[in-house]
């Protein structure tokens, strides 16, 4: 088990109570958004083509109250949600319940997945394995969990957020921690660490893994758009990217 991710389960289980509000909100509407400005896909394109979902195995790396997986479920994508902390599964089992779309939910960690090699035709992450796993032991998982040919979509915050962005403060214009070395960062002393990989050794580990970058989308907050969390402004979103998507498939 990675060393971190003791810590990232207990706080995730005192998290999920929270995150019941915005669960329910989500699974309440079919239309797919991405991230905390709730971008429609729509705009974004990241999935391609939504008919081609239809039948498609699909993997969710940190699912936690399956909103994702929801979505694609209504377009008759197979889900699997992974997660490693029960108490979201929890969450997501009672969304399932209460609106009536099931599929398995596994208690795993993203960097070691109970699933046989080349099993699924997408994964995806929103929030979940994205930021919380080490970039080198999930995306390696993410790539034996494919089938060739099959794409990895994960949204995370942006490296450039993640500089400007001082231990417990809120995002500035200014560069206030290095570029360099940058992968694995302790906000403060009362939250799990989260990973924030810069983009050049983001781009070598994914071709590492046989990866084809097909593209990576830069997503900026709508005029308007209102956030509950307090690291990042709405303003700060509107003149640079503070989350970016990734589109990357696994070369056949
Ligand atoms: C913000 S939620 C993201 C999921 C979903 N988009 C949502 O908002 O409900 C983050 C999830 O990542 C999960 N997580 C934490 N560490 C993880 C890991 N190592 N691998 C996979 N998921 C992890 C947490 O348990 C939590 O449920």
């Amino acid at each position: 088990m990675p060393d971190y991710l003791e810590r990232t389960r207990e706080a995730w289980t005192k998290m999920s109570a929270e995150y019941l509000e915005p669960g329910r909100r989500h699974w309440s509407t079919d239309e797919i958004t991405w991230g905390i400005w709730g971008v429609p896909e729509s705009e974004l394109g990241a999935l391609g083509d939504l008919d081609l979902l239809r039948g498609k195995d699909v993997i969710e790396l940190g699912c936690g109250t399956g909103y994702v997986s929801s979505w694609l479920a209504r377009r008759g994508a197979k889900p699997v949600g992974i997660d490693p902390t029960p108490a979201q599964l929890a969450n997501a089992r009672a969304f399932q319940a209460e609106f009536g779309i099931e599929f398995p939910l596994i208690e795993a960690g993203a960097e070691e997945v109970p699933l046989p090699d080349a099993s699924f035709d997408l994964a995806v992450t929103e929030y979940g394995a994205s930021i919380w796993a080490d970039p080198y032991l999930w995306i390696p998982e993410a790539a034996r969990l494919l089938r060739p040919g099959g794409t990895l979509v994960f949204l995370r915050n942006s490296p450039i957020a993640s500089i400007c962005t001082p231990n417990e403060g809120v995002a500035t214009d200014r560069l206030v921690r290095d570029w360099f070395g940058m992968n694995r960062i302790e906000w403060s002393s009362h939250e799990p660490e989260e990973f924030h990989l810069t983009t050049g050794p983001m781009i070598r580990l994914l071709r590492s893994c046989g990866f084809t970058v097909e593209d990576l989308i830069e997503v900026q907050a709508p005029v308007g758009a209102q956030t509950r969390y307090e690291y990042i402004t709405a303003e700060w979103s509107r003149r640079w990217p503070s989350e970016e998507i990734w589109r990357v498939r696994k070369e056949g």
